[in-house]
C-alpha cells in the first residue's frame, strides 16, 4: 500500500517528519517561526488568545478537491459527502459547498447549520440511529436528498412523515470488523448502527413496497481511523448480495496520520480500494457516495496553546491553557498526537508530558512530547487537530470553547469566535433576586 507522501520539500527546512503531520501550507518565517496559511502561529495566539483552532484553508480546499476529483476519476457517477460531525461549523459547510461537496448530517444542529451555510439540501445525507419524529420532519421539510434508514422504527416514522417519494438508503451492518479503536468501530455484528444483512432483506422488501419512500440504495460505514482498506472488499461483497440498486454509499473511515510512527494509506490508495471493490461487486451503472470526515479535515487543523507552568522533574510536566476541554480524542480513545514549539519547531526536543489544565490526571495532550525547552508564555502547537476536536469541545471547569481561525495567504479570519462568560451563563434561568 502506498505510504503517506512526504511533505512538499523545503517549506519546513530540516524539520523532518513534522512536515508530514502539520498542515500542508506550513512553513517557517525568516525568524524560524512556524506559520500555517502564511500566518505566524505565535502571533495568532497573541492576537486571538489561546487555545485556538487554526485551520489551513488552502490545505482544506486542496483535500476536498483531492477526494472529489480522485473519486470522479475512478468512478465518474459519484459524490463526496463530508461527514460533518468531524467539524460542524457554518464556515466549514459553506467551504464544502463551494468545493462541490455535500454533507452527512446526523442531528438537528448539523442539518440547521448546513442549511444556514447555504448548502444544497439535495446534497444532504441524513444519518442517525435514533432519529426523532421532529428530526425526520425537519429533514423532509428541508428537502434533504437522502435519509438513511437505520432501523425498522425509522421506516414506521418516515412513512408517517414523508410526503410522496422521499429518497432513502438502508444502512446495512456488514459484519466486518476493521482494525481500529473499539469506540469508533461500527461495521461489526453487535454494533448499534444499521441492520444486519438478514434483517436488511426484509426491510428492503418493505421499502420497495412503500408508496411514500423510494429506496435508492444501500449504505455501510465500517468505522473511523482505519488504516487497512481491505475490510471494504468484504463489506461491498456483503451488500452486493442484497440485490442491485442505483446508489451505494460506502461511508467514511480513512485513517489519518497523527504521529510520526503512523503511515495511513493515501486518499488515492483508499479510493483505489473502494472503487476496485465497487467494480468487482456492484453494478457499473450505480452511483457511488463516500463520506470522509476525519481524513478530510484532520491535517488542516492545529491547536495553539500557551504554556502556563513547567514542573521540572522526572517526568517534566508542561501544562498549557487548554486540554480535554478542546481535545477529547486523547481521553476518549487514547489517540496520540504530536506537538511542537511554535517559535522553535523541532521534532527532536527533550520528551516532556504535555498536559492540560483540567481536573483529571487523564487530561494529557501528548505524552513524551519532544519539545524544545518549553517555558511559561511559550506557544505550543498540537498538530492534526482538525477533526472531532472542535466538535467535542466542552465547558469542563468552565472552559470557554476556543475560536476557529481560517488562515490563508497570511490572513486569519475568525469564523467562530471564542465563547464568553456571558455565553457560558446564557442558558441559566436561575436569578439571584
Ligand atoms: C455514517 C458515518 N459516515 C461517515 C463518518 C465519518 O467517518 P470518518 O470521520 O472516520 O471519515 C462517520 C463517523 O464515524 C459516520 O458515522
Amino acid at each position: 500500500m502506498a505510504p503517506t507522501p512526504p511533505a512538499p520539500p523545503g517549506n519546513l527546512g530540516d524539520l523532518g517528519d513534522l512536515g508530514g503531520i502539520l498542515p500542508v501550507t506550513s512553513d517557517l518565517d525568516a525568524a524560524g517561526r512556524l506559520r500555517v496559511g502564511g500566518c505566524v502561529l505565535s502571533e495568532l495566539a497573541e492576537e486571538h488568545g489561546s487555545p485556538a483552532y487554526v485551520i489551513d484553508e488552502a490545505g482544506l480546499r486542496a483535500q476536498a478537491r483531492r477526494f472529489r476529483d480522485g473519486l470522479a476519476e475512478r468512478w465518474p457517477a459519484s459524490r463526496v459527502v463530508f461527514a460533518s460531525k468531524a467539524f460542524p461549523s457554518t464556515a466549514m459547510y459553506a467551504l464544502m459547498g463551494q468545493e462541490g461537496i455535500g454533507a452527512d448530517v446526523a442531528g438537528p444542529g448539523e442539518l440547521a447549520m448546513a442549511l444556514a451555510a447555504g448548502m444544497d439540501p439535495g446534497g444532504l445525507v441524513v444519518h442517525g440511529n435514533a432519529k426523532t419524529d421532529a428530526e425526520l420532519r425537519a429533514a423532509v421539510d428541508a428537502g434533504a436528498g437522502l435519509v438513511v434508514i437505520d432501523n425498522a422504527d425509522d421506516i414506521d416514522r418516515l412513512e408517517r412523515i414523508a410526503t410522496a417519494g422521499q429518497a432513502v438508503l438502508l444502512r446495512v451492518l456488514p459484519d466486518v470488523r476493521p482494525d481500529t479503536y473499539e469506540a469508533v468501530s461500527t461495521g461489526q455484528k453487535g454494533s448499534k448502527f444499521g441492520m444486519a444483512v438478514e434483517e436488511a432483506a426484509g426491510a428492503i422488501g418493505r421499502l420497495r413496497a412503500s408508496d411514500r419512500l423510494r429506496l435508492e440504495g444501500l449504505h455501510v460505514h465500517l468505522g473511523s481511523q482505519i488504516f487497512d482498506p481491505a475490510p471494504w472488499e468484504a463489506a461491498v461483497a456483503r451488500i452486493a448480495a442484497l440485490g442491485e440498486f442505483p446508489v451505494y454509499d460506502l461511508g467514511g473511515g480513512l485513517g489519518v496520520r497523527y504521529t510520526y510512527a503512523e503511515h495511513p494509506p493515501t486518499v488515492e490508495a483508499w479510493l483505489d480500494a473502494l472503487a476496485g471493490a465497487a467494480r468487482r461487486h456492484l453494478p457499473a451503472t450505480s452511483t457511488l457516495l463516500i463520506e470522509p470526515g476525519r481524513s478530510m479535515v484532520a491535517r488542516a487543523g492545529v491547536t495553539v496553546y500557551r504554556v502556563v507552568t513547567v514542573k521540572r522533574g522526572e517526568p517534566t510536566f508542561v501544562a498549557v491553557d487548554g486540554g480535554m476541554g478542546d481535545n477529547l480524542e486523547v481521553s476518549l480513545y487514547g489517540q496520540r498526537f504530536e506537538a511542537v514549539m511554535a517559535d522553535r519547531p523541532t521534532a527532536a526536543g527533550k520528551p516532556v508530558e504535555l498536559v492540560g489544565r483540567h481536573c483529571e490526571s487523564g487530561d494529557k495532550l501528548v505524552s513524551a512530547a519532544p519539545l524544545a525547552d518549553p517555558r511559561p508564555g511559550d506557544v505550543v502547537a498540537v498538530a492534526a487537530t482538525g477533526a472531532y476536536c472542535f466538535t467535542m469541545a466542552n465547558n469542563y471547569n468552565g472552559a470557554l470553547r476556543p475560536p476557529v481561525l481560517f488562515c490563508r495567504d497570511g490572513r486569519a479570519t475568525v469564523v467562530v469566535r471564542r465563547e464568553t462568560l456571558q455565553d457560558l451563563m446564557r442558558r441559566d434561568t436561575w436569578s439571584a433576586s
